[in-house]
């Protein structure tokens, strides 16, 4: 990518960060998923950008928000209401002047039992060793061999139906970033590419199903799961984590 593109998906993941960090602070017991959908359509608004998920592949909300068991693409809905002992992932992805920039997190809903908390860090931790395998000339393998091999050392699993993936002009672009991989294998990274990290890990086996609504992403074995993303930019003598 370009200088300035780069300098667009910079600005897009910053403002999707800030969303999220705004974002966390209504995940309380007894709120519903739909209010946080509401509160994220305002910031967006506020900071001028729009939401890259409502209408892709027709996509229905503005940002995905999977609680428990409930991997990825979880939908807003006035239905679902958060309680004490959930952990939450929040998922935002916005357009800035033409580019992309997405990340996620996961969240606990007041007090949560500990092997979440352990989930929850496996997951930010994984993500932190994924980036060490990041430089010019790596391959995709060893970003998902290290994330799955730290899962595992953890007794977690990780899920292998969703990957990360490059991001720039387009929320999904190549390469594709599983989380699972060998060493040496899969697409070579370039400078100045920009990849979207994200380690989902499971309690379970991390075998996932759809849920009716088309899209909700949930364990087989109702097992619970966390999700952490983040675009990273890769440089000649480095990284840059941009959002
Ligand atoms: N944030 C998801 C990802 O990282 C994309 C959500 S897909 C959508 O790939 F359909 F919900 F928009
Ligand atoms: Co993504």
């Amino acid at each position: 990518m370009d200088k300035k593109g780069i300098d667009m998906v910079r600005t897009a993941c910053k403002k999707a960060r800030e969303i999220i960090e705004e974002l966390k602070e209504y995940l309380v017991d007894g709120i519903s998923t739909f209010e946080i959908e509401l509160k994220s359509i305002e910031l967006m608004k506020e900071k001028k950008v729009i939401s890259a998920f409502k209408g892709y592949r027709g996509y229905p909300a503005n940002i995905c928000i999977s609680v428990n068991y409930e991997v990825v693409h979880g939908i807003p809905k006035k239905g679902k209401i958060l309680k004490e002992g959930d952990i939450v992932s929040l998922d935002v992805g916005v357009k800035y002047n033409g580019y992309y920039g997405d990340c996620a997190d996961t969240f606990p809903v007041g007090k949560i039992e500990v092997k979440y908390k352990k989930l929850i860090e496996v997951s930010r931790k994984a993500f932190e060793k994924a980036i060490q395998e990041v430089y010019p000339g790596s391959k995709t393998g060893n970003i998902g061999y290290v994330i799955e091999n730290y899962a595992k050392k953890y007794g977690f699993s990780v899920i292998k139906d969703f990957a990360g993936h490059g991001i720039g002009e387009n929320l999904h672009q190549e390469p594709e970033i599983p989380n699972f991989g060998k060493k040496g294998e899969g697409s070579i990274l370039l400078e100045n590419q920009i990849i979207a990290i994200e380690p989902m890990i499971a309690e379970g086996v991390g075998e996932t199903e759809l849920l009716n609504d088309g899209w909700t992403a949930v364990t087989k074995d109702r097992k619970y799961a966390a999700h952490y993303e983040n675009c990273v930019l890769i440089k000649k003598d480095g990284i840059e984590v941009l959002s």
